[in-house]
């Protein structure tokens, strides 16, 4: 597979594997000590999944800010997959400063990431997503992306009546199905590929991490070095 060809010309995502293991279980690691979450002296993703789907939306919040204490994740998260990052950007990087641990939360109450694409958040056209799951999927708790060019044709129809997630993308929710990823998967996207979560059942949260890159040599857009840090793969 051309990774390069299938982000820039294919579908705009591809899934990949997480190529060091061993950081990527040490990256686990650090978020359930992090969490503090021990049922029965097992510390383990499943209790911390379960924990969290019990949560109020304020522990849930707190936590949020909680797990902004590990500073290392952005480059945890790189140094888990550098051939696909050198093949897409290079050896010198720009990346997210703070990368991101994101819950999926079971149960209608909490509300979802809307269909949404990255480059409205204000990141160059040059920046991928990393966005990999910290156990199995088995559930619809994961993510969905839609192809680049059903992404494109639908954001041309919106500039043409003048809007910006419409009805159309935002009733687009409905009829997806997010991808049933293993833990040891990533998934690589661009940031025009509309992708989101839907509502969904389960006794376990989704726990995931996601972080931002692009080349050096690249552009910046509105993100600067308040959202990006200098990073040189090794
Ligand atoms: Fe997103």
């Amino acid at each position: 597979m051309d990774l390069y060809k299938e982000l820039v010309n294919g579908p705009g995502y591809a899934v990949c594997p997480i190529e060091n293991m061993q950081l990527f279980k040490k990256l686990r690691d650090s978020f359930i000590d992090k969490m503090n979450i021990s049922i029965k002296s097992e510390k383990n993703i499943n209790a911390v999944r379960k924990a969290m789907a019990k949560m109020s939306l304020s522990e849930i919040n707190r936590t949020r800010i909680n797990l902004n204490a590990i500073d290392t994740l952005s480059d945890m998260i790189i140094d888990s997959c550098p051939s696909l990052v050198e093949t897409l950007c290079g050896k010198e990087l720009f990346i997210q400063r703070r990368a991101h641990i994101i819950f999926n939360v079971p149960g209608e109450k909490h509300l979802r990431i809307w269909n949404h694409y990255e480059m409205i958040s204000g990141i160059s056209p040059f920046t991928y997503v990393l966005w990999a799951p910290l156990h199995d999927l088995e559930d619809d708790g994961g993510a969905y992306l839609i192809d680049q060019k059903s992404s494109l044709e639908i954001m041309k129809k919106e500039e043409v009546a003048g809007l910006v997630n419409g009805p159309t993308v935002l009733n687009m929710m409905g009829k997806q199905k997010p991808a049933r990823l293993k833990f040891g998967q990533a998934v690589v996207f661009n940031p025009f590929v509309l992708h989101g979560n839907v509502p969904f059942n389960s006794k376990f949260a989704r726990i995931a991490c996601n972080v931002r890159f692009q080349s050096y040599n690249k552009p910046l857009l509105h993100k600067n070095s308040d959202y990006l840090k200098f990073y040189r793969l090794t």
